[in-house]
């Protein structure tokens, strides 16, 4: 602890936060993953990494480029990569593509590494929450991706420890709920000062 002049102690005026375990937000595409993870890690200076964006990194090109020209197969083989990757990091928000479920080994890694959560969107509003729909590949047509979060939702629900339903809520009413539930869970903790 830092002392002033006089030898007083003096007292850090601002918490300082850490997750005990990553914490995964799954989810349907637009149900706010990304916008979550990044207002949490800027409220409590923690890193927020997200999937997508490391992929398109690795690959150098954009998502909706890696479907068109490799195919959702290569996308997936990426998106297993980079998962293993962050696994690895120290403990941070890791928002993740709406489709990281598919894959079984992507979901026992979820469960074996971290605190996931699934934010629970319908089609409708997720829709209205995108504001260039060209950037996802999968929600071209709005029938088939009603059918693709139906089938998903119950990978979403094996793999969440939490699944809180985003209809309705601001994100900052939704990241206040989660920050509030990882402090009750003990995965966000107070560091030492
Ligand atoms: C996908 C969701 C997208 C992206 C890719 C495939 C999916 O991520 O990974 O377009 O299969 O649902 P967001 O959920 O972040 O939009």
């Amino acid at each position: 602890m830092e002392k002033n002049k006089q030898g007083a102690e003096k007292k850090q005026s601002f918490d300082l936060w850490k997750l005990t375990r990553p914490v995964f937000f799954v989810g349907f595409m637009g149900a706010g993953k990304s916008t979550i993870a990044r207002r949490l890690a800027r409220r409590l200076h923690i890193p927020s990494v997200d999937v997508d964006t490391l992929v398109e990194r690795t690959a150098r090109k954009k998502t909706s480029e890696i479907f068109e020209e490799e195919g959702e197969e290569t996308f997936r083989v990426m998106e297993h990569q980079i998962l293993e990757e962050v696994t690895e990091l120290e403990p941070c928000f890791v928002s993740c593509g709406g489709g990281i479920v598919k894959l079984k080994s992507n979901r026992d890694l979820l469960k074996q590494a971290g605190y996931v959560i699934y934010l629970k969107v319908d089609v409708d509003e997720a829709v209205s929450r995108i504001s260039n729909l060209a950037t996802r590949p999968l929600l071209n047509d709005l029938d088939d991706a009603r059918k693709l979060n139906k089938q998903r939702m119950a990978l979403y629900h094996e793999v969440a420890d939490l699944t809180l339903n985003t209809a309705g809520k601001t994100s900052g009413h939704v990241a206040a709920l989660v920050q509030r539930i990882l402090k009750k869970e003990g995965i966000l903790c107070r560091q030492e000062k």
